[in-house]
């Protein structure tokens, strides 16, 4: 039997993955761990839930062993225009953070899951089909912190034997939590607006072509990959997946078929412009496919059903 930890628990992949793991392994096998924010009641109410500061080892430590964790799925982290507006503190949070959780789970025998991202290329690596091993010189602090964690992940294992996993995910689109502070947030935005019959201003050019996939997907990916027969892996850390690629009018597109009345017109803001211009257009995920199965669900139109549909249940019961 699995028994998890989960930080950065009230994130954007966290507040989805908990309740996930909870059906699939039993409420008391998952601790819902996050940093200071107040978790939503329904963490409370479902399963053990922890505060946590993700660079103190001994009240990690203390943790594992109180719930006899073994496995950790380590979300906490800095997304990347946030981690350039305080990229000291990025680096605290999304290095000295893996580093810590890494040491805990050497010292307890866990495994572990890192998600690395699209952020960890660069402007130098072949954004068109970007092969699993390739050039990744990213000039990002957030890239930088996913470059060396996928390698320490990597070290650990070869090392120390730690059963450190991870995928680099593309933007996620999700209808539950918010990202703060990332390049792909416009996707998530955009149908909030939508739904709400609001106009939205994007802030990505309109030609700006970015790996996506929808949560569902990124969830079952983030366990598929932890249920895998370590004998498969090869890549273990991290593998690319991917499930959809496309620009702002190409969404704006999909989301004016099934609500014609939205509109949507640009704002470019330099920064994140900047990061997504030096990110893939879209990854070649076939080591993924091969070595474990990797197969998405939701392409861009079922993707923009489901999430006009979810997130019209979610605005109407906060409104
Ligand atoms: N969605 C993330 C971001 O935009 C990329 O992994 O920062």
């Amino acid at each position: 039997m699995k028994r998890i930890l989960v930080t950065g628990a009230t994130g954007q992949i966290g507040s989805e993955l908990v309740p996930v793991l909870r059906d699939k392994y039993g409420s008391d096998n998952v601790v819902a761990a996050g940093h200071r924010r107040k978790p939503e009641d329904e963490f409370i109410d479902s399963g053990p839930y922890e505060t946590i500061e993700t660079t103190d080892a001994e009240s990690i430590s203390a943790l594992v062993k109180k719930y006899r964790i073994d496995t950790i799925y380590h979300l906490a982290a800095l997304l990347s225009a946030k981690a350039e507006e305080n990229p000291q503190l990025a680096w605290h949070i999304n290095m000295n953070g893996l580093q810590t959780v890494l040491e805990v789970a050497r010292h307890h025998h866990c495994a572990l899951f890192f998600p690395s991202s699209i952020g960890a290329f660069g402007p130098s690596t072949p954004p068109d089909n970007t092969p699993q091993v390739t050039l990744q010189r990213p000039n990002t602090l957030y890239g930088i912190t996913k470059v060396a964690g996928e390698l320490l992940c990597d070290y650990y294992f070869k090392k120390y034997d730690v059963d450190a996993r991870g995928v680099r995910f593309p933007g996620l689109i999700s209808y539950k939590t918010l990202p703060g502070g990332g390049t792909t947030d416009y996707a998530v935005e955009i149908f909030y607006a939508a739904v709400k019959n609001e106009p939205y201003r994007c802030f990505l050019k309109e030609g700006t072509r970015l790996d996506m996939m929808y949560m569902p997907d990124a969830i079952r990916a983030a366990i598929e990959l932890m249920e895998a027969d370590a004998r498969i892996l090869t890549h273990r850390n991290a593998y690319n997946i991917t499930a959809m690629s496309f620009t702002p009018d190409q969404l704006y597109a999909s989301i004016k078929k099934e609500l014609p009345g939205f509109s949507m017109t640009y704002e470019v803001d330099p920064l994140r412009q900047a990061i997504a211009d030096s990110w893939p257009h879209k990854m070649d995920d076939s080591a993924a496919r091969a070595e474990w199965g990797w197969q998405p669900e939701y392409d861009i139109e079922s993707m923009t059903k489901d999430m006009i549909e979810k997130l019209r249940k979610e605005v109407s019961n906060v409104t």
